[in-house]
């Protein structure tokens, strides 16, 4: 192999955010994210409105990705772009242009797995983790404890039988009348709130398995009795129920997630994807880690949510691995990556 520097360009166009980054042998230079605003009003994400806007903004948010890591195209080496799982629409705008590109520059295509890419989001920043490495992925579609034994050898131990995590997040939000996304908000209110004002049921599921849809259900089921006898209930205790119900939702993570390093015997365990934005989960798991022992790793906020960083760092342990993708490839919604 050349001396030559390793510079891919990396596309991120899963769900709602359309990014662009480019990385240069493991190093990120620049990491664009055009987060679409006009999902706001809908209180969720319209997938074909995302697809439309991931068209408008790929071409202007690549070019800035370049300019700002100072790197041209006849200086890249590969074109990385997230090939699944998220909304089919979405995904397919970031391959088209991404095979497009590098047909065009005659770069090989590395194609990757957007939750395997949260997880490697634990290798842009230094200390990284040591193998054996667990990796609770908490984001708006997932919750996942994966276990690491190497970049790309990874396997999914546990995961959520019903809804996410941060759909958890979301749809208290939705019930609180807070706009769309709402977990962030929730992580704000939940700041000046008490977490034991209020009690909601912790799922127990088998194994490393996790649900979510008792909670939801449960703080649907509390919200309209509290209503019934003071209808300005939400106004009065808004930010004690979202610490309260935030408690709850890193207590059923923290409890598996602590079960199943024990059981598996790791020492390095990290936190990532959207939800591991929040404060309480983070101070949580360091928390924990620090009782255990364990070496805590928590990624920077802009590697936590959406991003063509992480895609581009498993772009680049997939190009050392000489993991390429052809032109054939196409996006599919859901896919394992094993
Ligand atoms: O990983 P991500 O950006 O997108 C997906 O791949 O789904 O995760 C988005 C999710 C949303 O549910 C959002 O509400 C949640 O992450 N999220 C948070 C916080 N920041 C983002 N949830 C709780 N607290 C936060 N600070
Ligand atoms: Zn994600």
């Amino acid at each position: 192999m050349s001396n030559q520097p390793i510079n891919i360009l990396a596309i991120e166009s899963s769900c709602d955010d359309t990014s662009a980054a480019v990385i240069s042998n493991g190093t990120v230079l620049s990491n664009l994210v055009a987060t679409q605003k006009v999902h706001e009003q809908y209180g969720g994400v319209v997938p074909e409105m995302a697809s439309r806007a991931h068209m408008q903004k790929i071409v202007p948010v690549v070019e800035v990705a370049l300019k700002e890591a100072g790197i041209s195209k006849s200086e890249l080496t590969a074109v990385a772009f997230t090939q699944s799982p998220g909304l089919i629409g979405s995904l397919l705008v970031g391959a088209c242009f991404a095979k497009a590109y590098a047909q065009a520059l005659n770069l090989p295509l590395l194609a990757v797995h957007h939750m395997q890419a949260h997880v490697l989001a634990h290798f842009i920043d230094k200390p990284h983790p040591e193998f054996p490495f667990l990796c609770l992925t908490v984001s708006g579609g997932h919750t996942q404890i994966v276990l690491c034994r190497s970049h790309l050898d990874m396997e999914v131990i546990g995961e959520t039988q019903d809804d996410a995590a941060g759909e958890a997040f979301d749809k208290t939000a939705k019930m609180l009348g807070l706009p769309y996304p709402g977990g962030p908000l929730v992580d704000k209110l939940a700041q000046a709130g008490n977490p034991h004002k209020y009690t909601f049921p912790i799922s127990d599921i088998k194994d490393y398995g996790f649900s979510f849809s008792g909670v939801k259900t449960a703080v649907l089921y509390f919200l309209q009795e509290q209503k019934k006898n003071n209808p300005a209930f939400v106004e009065e205790n808004i930010n004690d129920i979202c610490a309260s119900v935030q408690h709850t939702i890193i207590q059923t993570l923290l409890r598996k997630f602590e079960h199943a390093a024990k059981e598996y015997g790791v020492q390095h365990l990290g936190i990532a994807g959207g939800v591991s934005a929040n404060s309480g989960l983070r101070a949580g798991f360091a928390e924990m880690c620090a009782k255990n022992g364990w070496q805590a790793h928590i990624p920077q906020f802009q590697y936590c949510t959406d991003n063509a960083a992480m895609i581009g760092i498993t772009g680049y342990y997939k190009f050392l691995n000489g993991d390429f993708a052809d032109l054939s490839v196409s996006p599919t919604a859901k896919a394992n990556w094993q």
